[in-house]
């Protein structure tokens, strides 16, 4: 049985995924950082049975310690690099304070993760890096240039990563969202919603849920490495 770790598991497109990938039998680790009451009683709603950890991972101790207690617990086969903050502003309005905490928490909470589960990975000869970007980064929004550099910068380090450790059989790749109907999306005023939704050709919102797949399609596959995989109705195409 592979172990994840997710981490942002108290957001929105999270909770659309524990309850599949806890029905496709893996063992799931779970952390975020101020809503984990309520995803402990989500996971009792559910009946999942998962080991819960809060963690601010801007904070390397906090990091450090939540390995630890990963670690305790046998290591993590898959990591998720999930967590994630929007801040919506146009680029004359952005702040240098703001640009800090979107690479903050989109690429250095995702950068010491890896660092550190991959240390577990490398010594087994296998392992996972999954980190979650957005569409933003490739095709922007008014109001995302900070939200698509710190996504930019978190595709770009994972090619790297994906090569330092290929020889290792461990793999890093990218799935960049499109819009979920899911949670930082339910900040975003209705009528952007809707200029939003005349971009999507599908003419919908994706699907949380469906994240799960792909998730489950980058376990499966070894030979699959440095790749952006791109969920988004298609707005944009590579
Ligand atoms: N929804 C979309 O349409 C969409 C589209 C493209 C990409 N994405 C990306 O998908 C990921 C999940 O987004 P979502 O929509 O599910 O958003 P969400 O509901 O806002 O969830 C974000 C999660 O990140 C966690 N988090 C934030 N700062 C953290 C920190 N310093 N330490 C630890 N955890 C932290 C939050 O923890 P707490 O709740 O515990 O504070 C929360 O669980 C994000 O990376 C986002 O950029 C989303």
């Amino acid at each position: 049985m592979k172990t994840i770790l997710i981490t942002g598991a108290g957001g929105g497109i999270s909770r659309a995924i524990i309850p599949l990938l806890y029905k496709r039998g893996y063992r799931l680790l779970l952390t975020t950082k101020s809503s984990i009451n309520s995803l402990t009683s989500f996971l009792s709603e559910e009946s999942i049975d998962a080991e819960v950890f809060a963690a601010d991972l801007c904070d390397q101790k906090q990091v450090d310690v939540l390995f630890d207690w990963v670690n305790d617990l046998g290591g993590a086969d898959v990591l998720i690099n999930n967590a994630g903050v929007a801040h919506a502003a146009p680029a004359w309005k952005l702040t240098v304070e703001q640009m800090h905490d979107l690479f903050e928490t989109n690429f250095y909470t995702a950068v010491r993760c890896t660092q550190k589960v991959l240390t577990h990975m490398r010594e087994q000869n296998f392992g996972r890096i999954i980190c979650v970007s957005s569409v933003v980064a490739h095709k922007p929004s008014f109001g995302t240039s900070g939200y698509a550099a710190s996504k930019s910068a978190l595709e770009g380090y994972v090619r790297g990563v994906a090569i330092d450790t290929a020889s290792k059989g461990v793999t890093a790749n990218t799935i960049a969202y499109g819009y979920m109907k899911a949670g930082m999306l339910n900040d975003v005023p209705q009528p952007m919603l809707d200029e939003i939704l005349t971009t999507i050709p599908s003419g919908q919102f994706g699907a949380a849920a469906q994240i799960a797949s792909y998730v489950e399609l980058l376990i499966n596959s070894p030979y699959t490495t440095g790749q952006t995989l791109h969920v988004n109705g298609g707005q944009w195409m590579p």
